[in-house]
């Protein structure tokens, strides 16, 4: 499958089978495609921590309050930024997409979640004071078969218009 295809047909799973476990290598691609994304002024300021081990799931679970799901996963990474820079929301925004369709290329599932218990979060993963822990996302091969089912998405005209705000986005028209 190529990229649009990846991107179109990847779901955000809470459902994961605890027992298949992904590979080190799909583990190391993850972060590596984290690795290769851009920053602004490539000020690569994400820190990235893998989390594998049954317990540290369980804990993330419990110190989160919107990704209670994440305990059934067979791993997750927290992603931390510089708050001090004005653009790190898109820099995590583009490093966990980048994350998620790496893993679903080799058919891994994810989703992530942002609301956090940030004390206990900071003093169980060891965070400094000075980043924040802006996302985790949780991976894992998904309990259901995820099918060609489509996407519950806005269509295309709706969200997209042509020139001009409020211009109808005339397929016809594209050239
Ligand atoms: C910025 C952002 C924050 C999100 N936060 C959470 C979250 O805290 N907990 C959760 O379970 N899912 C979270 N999600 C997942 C969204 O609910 C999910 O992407 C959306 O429902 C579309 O899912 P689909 O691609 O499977 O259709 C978040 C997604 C985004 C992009």
């Amino acid at each position: 499958m190529d990229a649009f295809d990846r991107i179109t047909t990847k779901l955000d799973v809470k459902e994961y089978d605890p027992s298949k476990k992904v590979s080190p290598d799909v583990k190391l691609k993850v972060l590596e495609a984290g690795r290769s994304t851009g920053t602004g002024m490539n000020t690569q300021h994400w820190r990235f921590i893998l989390v594998q081990e049954r317990e540290d799931l369980k804990r993330l679970a419990q110190d989160s309050t919107t990704g209670k799901w994440v305990e059934s996963c067979n791993f997750a990474v927290i992603v931390l930024t510089d708050p001090k820079l004005g653009y790190h929301l898109i820099d995590a925004g583009r490093v966990i997409q980048n994350m998620q369709v790496t893993a679903w290329n080799y058919s891994v599932a994810s989703r992530i979640f942002t609301g956090l218990n940030a004390d206990s979060f900071r003093k169980d993963f060891g965070i400094p004071l000075e980043l924040n822990p802006t996302i985790v996302v949780g991976f894992g091969y998904p309990l259901k078969k995820i099918t060609g089912k489509r996407k519950n998405r806005k269509p295309l005209e709706e969200l997209a218009f042509l020139g001009k705000y409020g211009n109808r986005l005339d397929r016809s028209k594209i050239h």
